[in-house]
């Protein structure tokens, strides 16, 4: 039996363009993913067998709906496209909030797949990978890209590396303001907006607000809060990460996130405030 102790980390948007709805019914996106130090623990235990077999427990709380199937789901593709038989034993402890444009599920199987593949000796290809991360879910090829930040477009899955950078991070999400993927599409769709992809990446946060906008913004109940606007304005730079509900906003340092974290905190009791960072050097 192999068992790996792995961490799986979130990520945040910085900056989002829909750019167009597609035959398919998806959207072609312009965006920046960020890694960021939040994650969730998953360890893996792994025995072959002569038939595929996933059990998935979880830490008290967490919700088992789209990790624990998209899990699942990276463990039995891994198992067809190899034809190796095994049984998966996941157990996870979920810290990173569920359907908030964080990208947790996507990073749960993102993880369980490659890690699959290390233990089976690298099996599949980077391309087979990257397919079958694709098949999982839009944002799952980004995490198994390996890249700490990405340019993304296409569905997210047309990936170039960016430099990435070291600044903490406030992540903001407002009680009850939890919304589908699906359905936060949807009703981006119905807002007007021009198509313009953004501008070119640049490491100089300062200038992040003048440069990135992301197009689910005017659909987040929280951006009409004038008490949580006013705590934002202060961030060196806020947003909607994904297509929310969270909002990041990012600090000019530790004492600053301090700062925000205190004033988020007193200015409603119905905020979940989570500090963490982007970082570079995670992995
Ligand atoms: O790819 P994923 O399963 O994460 O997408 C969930 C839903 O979000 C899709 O069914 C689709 O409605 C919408 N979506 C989209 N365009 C994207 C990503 C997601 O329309 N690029």
């Amino acid at each position: 039996m192999t068992v790996l102790e792995l961490k799986s980390y979130a990520k945040v948007n910085i900056g989002l363009r829909i750019m167009g709805r597609r035959a398919d019914g998806y959207h072609d996106l312009d965006t920046y993913f960020h890694r960021i130090e939040l994650h969730d623990n998953i360890r893996l235990s792994f025995e072959l067998r002569d038939e595929t077999s996933v059990s998935i427990t979880g830490n008290e709380g967490y919700m088992p709906s789209t990790a624990t199937d998209l899990m699942e789901k990276a463990a039995r593709l891994f198992s067809t496209m190899t034809g190796i038989r095994f049984h998966a034993d996941i157990s996870i402890t979920k810290r990173i909030p569920v359907q908030a444009g964080l990208g947790g599920g996507s990073s749960n199987a993102s993880t369980v797949l490659t890690a699959l593949d290390s233990i089976c000796g690298g099996v599949l290809s980077r391309d087979d990978l990257m397919d079958v991360s694709l098949a999982l879910g839009s944002d799952v090829p980004f995490f198994t890209s390996g890249f700490a930040a990405a340019h993304g477009q296409g569905r997210g899955e047309v990936l170039e590396e960016i430099e990435a950078v070291d600044l903490p991070l406030v992540i903001v999400q407002r009680r009850g303001d939890v919304v589908s993927t699906r359905e936060a599409f949807r009703m981006a769709d119905e807002e007007r907006r021009d198509r313009l992809p953004l501008p070119p990446w640049t490491t100089d946060a300062a200038r992040w607000r003048n440069l990135y906008t992301n197009d689910f913004d005017p659909i987040q109940p929280i951006l009409k809060d004038r008490d949580y606007l006013e705590c934002a304005s202060t961030a060196l730079f806020h947003s909607t990460s994904g297509s929310g509900s969270s909002q990041i906003l990012v600090a000019s340092g530790p004492e600053d996130a301090a700062r925000l974290t205190a004033m988020l905190e007193a200015s409603s009791a119905y905020l979940d405030v989570i500090g963490t960072s982007f970082s570079k050097f995670i992995h």
